[in-house]
């Protein structure tokens, strides 16, 4: 699809990853929705993009609650005619301490958050674009929805359901010319990295703040580039792509796939 005069929305938008996306879409033509909890975060983006020459608008959404996912798309309709693009893309990362010991209400805000506002935004855009004929969903996850992730264990299953629900969705393609895919970027240089969780003793943070400061960090942009790539591209549906610091990004098939034989039915 090219982007072009389209209508894209992105959740997170107000910050980092979602922010890169937002303004490189808007480069590319759409007309962009930014949809965040954070307002000053959102109006700061809106002007970034004006300022680059291109169109948003900020609305408050917050994606846990289905009636403001209902409501950003109806504000998309509503604002720019339509929905074409969405990047389900607002995340939060958890304190320590570590699974088990999380407290439950801590991992069930990061669970619904990270994983169940994707399968529910999805859901409140698919009618949006059967209206318009199709469109483009990505969605963030992580390489910590590929790998063994073993430094926060419900970060990881919320992302590994990421890649799961995209792979299987394959089938919007042939059935409504809707196309859902995902990024799975390594570390990347966010707000999310050093933002101040109350939670935290001075000491973890500084433990967390070192660890950052050693590794290299992805610029928020490349991924912005990912999103793009799987927007333009009519060819790629139910794809996951892996982006690491200083390597080209490519796609990520699944480990295992089962044989078409029913009489070998096993995972190959
Ligand atoms: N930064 C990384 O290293 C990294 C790596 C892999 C994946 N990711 C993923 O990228 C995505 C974007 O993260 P980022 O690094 O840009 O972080 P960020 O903290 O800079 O931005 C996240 C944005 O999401 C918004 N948000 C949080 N909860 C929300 C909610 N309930 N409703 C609406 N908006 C909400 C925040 O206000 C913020 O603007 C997340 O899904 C994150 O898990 C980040």
């Amino acid at each position: 699809m090219n982007p072009e005069g389209k209508v894209a929305l992105v959740t997170g938008g107000s910050s980092g990853i979602g922010r890169a996306t937002a303004l490189l879409l808007a480069e590319a033509g759409a007309s962009v929705v930014v949809a965040d909890i954070d307002g000053d975060g959102g109006a700061e983006t809106v002007s970034l993009v004006e300022q680059a020459g291109g169109k948003a608008a900020f609305v408050e959404s917050d994606t846990t609650r289905r009636e403001e996912l209902e409501r950003m798309v109806a504000f998309a309709e509503e604002t720019y005619g339509g929905l074409d693009i969405l990047h389900n893309n607002a995340g939060i990362g958890l304190p320590p301490p570590r699974f088990p010991e999380t407290p439950p209400e801590r991992w069930e805000i990061a669970l619904t958050v990270n994983l169940w506002a994707v399968i529910a935004g999805t859901q409140a855009a698919v009618p949006a674009m059967r209206r318009r004929g199709g469109g483009v969903i990505v969605s963030t996850a992580s390489m910590a929805g590929i790998i063994q992730y073993q430094p926060d264990p419900i970060y990881a299953a919320a992302k590994h359901g990421i890649v799961g629900l995209t792979r299987a969705l394959v089938f919007l393609k042939a059935e409504a010319n809707i196309r859902v895919n995902c990024v799975c970027p390594g570390v990347v240089d966010t707000p999310m990295l050093t933002k101040l969780m109350p939670e935290m003793t001075a000491e973890q943070r500084a433990q967390r703040d070192a660890m950052v400061s050693q590794m290299p960090l992805i610029p928020p942009r490349e991924i912005a580039e990912a999103v793009l790539e799987f927007v333009r591209d009519d060819s790629l549906a139910g794809e996951a792509m892996g982006i690491m610091y200083g390597r080209p990004r490519k796609l990520i098939p699944p480990a295992v796939t089962f044989s078409r034989d029913p009489a070998q039915r096993m995972p190959n």
